[in-house]
This record gives structure tokens, C-alpha cells and sequence, in this order.
């Protein structure tokens, strides 16, 4: 009998939804051919709507923002906070580079590491030439012991504009053989989303009312107080933040992955901003730090018309100046939902939408 995966799309389609014509129907009318190889067992596509946000300062310079999102009212108050704050200035340290980890619990791991390291990096070069061609490749190896039983060796790697997470592996795999032929016991590499490498910090303030002032500064405390709260603000400021991470074609997981676990890196989970009030001035001093490792080439991206289509929209010239977009698009859209929260309430918004979807 011919595996699901090796049937021909009919087949799979009749299989799945041929008792029902209805089903069948929904699923034929957002079929996309171009999409079909990016999975297995492709049926159809679950078209997430893209709303643009029209105008987003960053580092002076205005962009046009694809949003991919199914929560209404997350691009309106996208547009409102970008509006609001204006130019947004994001700094990161350069080169970003992505990481990945060879796991092991033998100790031996460390030494031979320190010893070896100039190899290591050739192996992991040697296994990704065209990379290395590319003007990226391995830059370090870092030994960690984690306790006395549980090691990890990190390479940090520079993929240049490409995603890098199938550059990294492939050299983790290769690093790990290395340390088998060598006699050194490993449990596995991968790829680690919470890199360290790709930390961008985005800051800007605002002037507001006294009174507003104080009780974001207010909301803001719990958010670094209390994890409740802030995994609530948190997920607003991904709302916009994952909503271009998505629309770009990349890994919005291991964005979403990589910044809460930044965000809990000191033991305790906290808001991804930090607010301060300079009441001289009666302004708002938002800031917001946390590792954004995207890509513009490679991947699925290249197989997403749409991601493409995005990323011309941005007109973005590197991986590092997408990730700038998507910190500053965080830090409008947390502002945006913290204004709303403490002046007009977040239903009256939501409630708007609602009633053109109803
Ligand atoms: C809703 O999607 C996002 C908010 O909950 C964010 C927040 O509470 O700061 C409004």
C-alpha cells in the first residue's frame, strides 16, 4: 500500500476530506502549489491575514510594515504606538552570530575542547564550505559546565543573512563526529534559540500626562515584578514582534523560544521593557532587550512567495536590519496595548473589530 506521504495531492485530499464536500471545498480553495513542498503531507493553507503598519521610525529611517496576524486590533494599535513614539533607535553588538551546542556529560569534553579548538573550528567550516565562501563560518568555541556532570561546548557561528539554524546544525553534527572519533562521548548538538549573540536593544520616549505617565510606569513595575503580568505584556509586545517575524517567512518559535528565556536569563521571568520616568521632562523612558536571530535569505523563505513579497515591502538590506524592525515593532505594539490599559481600557478597541467580524 503506497505511503500517505507518496500519494499524489488527489489522493491525499480524498483520503482525508473525501466524505465531505464541504470540507474538500475549504481545503481546495486555499490550496497554493507554490507552498506545497515546504511540508509533508501538504493539504492546504491556513491564510494568516497580513495588516501593514504604515509607518515605523527606525534609526531615522521609515519603513512599511507587513504584520501577519488572526487577532484583531493588533495592526491598529501597532500603527497607533509607532505614531506615537516615533523614531526609535535600536543598537546591537556586531557581528551577530547564532549558536549552536554540543551536548555531553563527559567530562573530558572540556579539556579536549581547549585543546582542539583551532580543529573545531575547521571542522565546522569544513562541513559548510559555502558558507566560509560567503565570508561567514565558525568564529568561537566556548566550554560551559553546567554542573559537574553536564557539559556543553557552544560554537558561534556566522551565517551571514541566512536564518542559519540547517548551516548551524550541520556543523554541530560534524563537530560532535569529531569529538566521537576522538573518544569523547556526546549525547547531541542542536541548534540553541536563546543566542546571546543576537541581542538588539530598542529605546525611545515619549511625552505624556502625569498622570498616564505614572500609571504605565505603574503596569510596567508589576511587569518586572510579577511573572503573571509579565508574560500578559510580554505576549503583546510579540503580537507585532512575531507578527513580522512571521510575515518574513522566519521562525517566529524560536524568536518567541529565545526571548522569553532572555527575559527569565537572571532566574526570574520578567517584561521584555523596562519604563523609566524622567518627570522633569514628563516623559517615558522605554527600552526594550532582547535576542532577535532572523534571516532574509535561505530556508523557507526562499519558497514563500509572500515572505519574499514582505520582504521587498521592507526593502531591508541585511537579517540584522529586519531584526531592528522587529524589536522597534514590539516595543510600539506593548506601548500601544500599556496606553490603551491605563487611559481607555483594551476591550473598546477590540470591541471595534469584533463587531466587523460578527
Ligand atoms: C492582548 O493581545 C495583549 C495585551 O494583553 C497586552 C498587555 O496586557 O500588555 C493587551
Amino acid at each position: 500500500m503506497t505511503k500517505f506521504r507518496d500519494k499524489t495531492y488527489e489522493e491525499r485530499l480524498s483520503e482525508i476530506a473525501g466524505q465531505n464536500k464541504e470540507l474538500m471545498s475549504t481545503y481546495l480553495k486555499y490550496v497554493n502549489s507554490e507552498l506545497s513542498n515546504i511540508t509533508e503531507n501538504y493539504i492546504s493553507s491556513f491564510p494568516v491575514p497580513i495588516g501593514i503598519l504604515r509607518e515605523l521610525k527606525v534609526n531615522n529611517k521609515t519603513y512599511i510594515v507587513p504584520i501577519a496576524t488572526e487577532e484583531p486590533s493588533v495592526v491598529a494599535a501597532a500603527n497607533k504606538g509607532a505614531k506615537m513614539l516615533g523614531n526609535v533607535t535600536v543598537t546591537h553588538e556586531v557581528p551577530t552570530y547564532k549558536l549552536v551546542q554540543i551536548l555531553s556529560t563527559d567530562k573530558n569534553i572540556i579539556d579536549f575542547t581547549k585543546n582542539y579548538e583551532q580543529e573545531i573550528i575547521d571542522v565546522a567550516n569544513n562541513s559548510f564550505p559555502s558558507i566560509v565562501q560567503r565570508g561567514g563560518g565558525a568564529l568561537f568555541v566556548q566550554t560551559r559546565e553546567i554542573n559537574d556532570q553536564y557539559f556543553s561546548i557552544h560554537i558561534q557561528v556566522d551565517t551571514k543573512d541566512a536564518m542559519g539554524a540547517n548551516i548551524v546544525n550541520t556543523m554541530g553534527e560534524a563537530v560532535a563526529n569529531f569529538y566521537k572519533e576522538n573518544k569523547i562521548d556526546v549525547v547531541t548538538s542542536i541548534v540553541s534559540n536563546l543566542n546571546l549573540g543576537a541581542v538588539f536593544k530598542a529605546s525611545t520616549q515619549i511625552k505624556l500626562d502625569l498622570d498616564v505617565l505614572k500609571k504605565i510606569k505603574e503596569l510596567a513595575d508589576f511587569g518586572q515584578l510579577d511573572i503573571y503580568r509579565a508574560s500578559t505584556e510580554n505576549k503583546g509586545f510579540l503580537n507585532g514582534a512575531a507578527g513580522v517575524v512571521l510575515a518574513t517567512g522566519n521562525d517566529w518559535r524560536s524568536f518567541e523560544a529565545g526571548a522569553h528565556a532572555y527575559a527569565s536569563l537572571n532566574g526570574q521571568y520578567k517584561s521584555f521593557t523596562t519604563y523609566q520616568i524622567d518627570l522633569k521632562n514628563n516623559q517615558l523612558v522605554l527600552s526594550a532587550e532582547i535576542p532577535v536571530s532572523l534571516g532574509t535569505v535561505g530556508g523557507s523563505i526562499q519558497s514563500h512567495p509572500i515572505a519574499l513579497a514582505n520582504l521587498k515591502l521592507l526593502k531591508v538590506q541585511s537579517a540584522d536590519e529586519l531584526s531592528s524592525i522587529v524589536i522597534a515593532t514590539g516595543l510600539a505594539q506593548t506601548f500601544a496595548a500599556m496606553y490603551a490599559l491605563v487611559t481607555t481600557g483594551i476591550q473598546s478597541g477590540h470591541m471595534k473589530m469584533q463587531k466587523r467580524l460578527n
